[in-house]
């Protein structure tokens, strides 16, 4: 069971940062006193204050409360044909840091989306069903997202690499929004979700038994990856059009923390 990656209090902070607000500016715009809202950032809940705070931060009251209680885990189970690989990134000060990869395969043809901070395990399934990893489709080019590049390209010489356009990446091929690939079975299309990231693609993929979008750090299971200010509105943005207009049955894969899905982000986000 792979933790909720983000705790209320990050979601709180990422608001901030996002619409350019410190705690003195806050306490102006939600008329909750500073020493409050230090305390809601410690980590303490408060409810009340929680609800008070939520207009200025433009998150939900509601589902900030309940994910600030913990209220709700989620429990999607991936489809035949689709695997996970959860693997350890320290940093300091966020020790017990992790990030995803995946895998899908239709027949023998496969494709990856990330490597993780190593590639072992998705490496060793590739070989384990004798598949041929055709592709490995970059989110974004965040270090701990391309980690295991080198890895997977000394076993897999002829994996096709690649990457959105406008984060460069030496030796992949650059996608655009719009790009469809297949994978036997699967369609693969890519779709622009910048704003955590300067050129972050999607990757969606259907043809199997429910629509599946690997999102890297677009989206995150009650939560984004964090956006500088100058492009927090449109990392919202792009996220309601591009990910949450999915089918409900949508299953979204994020870079970190559990997968999760369209309808439980549209009811439980109090980023939406
Ligand atoms: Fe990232």
């Amino acid at each position: 069971m792979i933790r909720i990656e983000d705790n209320f209090e990050d979601v709180l902070g990422k608001a901030m940062s996002g619409l350019g607000l410190n705690v003195d500016t806050l306490a102006a715009a939600s008329g909750l006193e500073a020493a409050h809202i230090r305390s809601l950032l410690s980590g303490s809940i408060n409810d009340e204050a929680l609800r008070t705070l939520a207009p200025a931060l433009r998150l939900s009251p509601t589902k900030l409360v309940d994910m600030a209680h913990q209220r709700w885990q989620p429990s999607v189970q991936l489809p035949d044909g689709v695997a996970l690989f959860n693997t350890p990134f320290p940093v300091p000060g966020y020790e017990e840091m992790t990030v995803n990869s995946f895998l899908i395969w239709s027949g023998q043809e496969a494709a990856a989306f990330d490597t993780g901070a190593n590639a072992n395990a998705l490496l060793a399934e590739v070989e384990k069903q004798s598949l041929r990893l055709n592709a490995l489709y970059i989110t974004h080019t965040h270090r701990d997202h391309i980690a295991a590049l080198g890895a997977i390209r000394k076993t897999c010489p002829e994996t096709t690499v690649y990457r959105p356009e406008s984060e460069p990446l030496p030796g992949a091929v650059a996608l655009s929004a719009g790009a469809r690939h297949a994978c036997g079975a699967f369609e693969i299309e890519t779709r622009l979700t910048f704003g955590h990231s300067p050129g972050a693609l999607s990757y969606i993929v259907t043809g199997g038994e429910v629509p599946l979008a690997f999102v890297g750090d677009t989206l995150f299971c009650l939560s984004m990856g964090k956006a500088p200010r100058e492009a927090y509105a449109v990392a919202l943005e792009n996220n309601r059009r591009e990910l949450l207009s999915m089918p409900n049955n949508t299953i979204l894969c994020p870079g970190h923390g559990p997968v999760t899905t369209v309808r439980d982000e549209k009811a439980r986000s109090p980023f939406f």
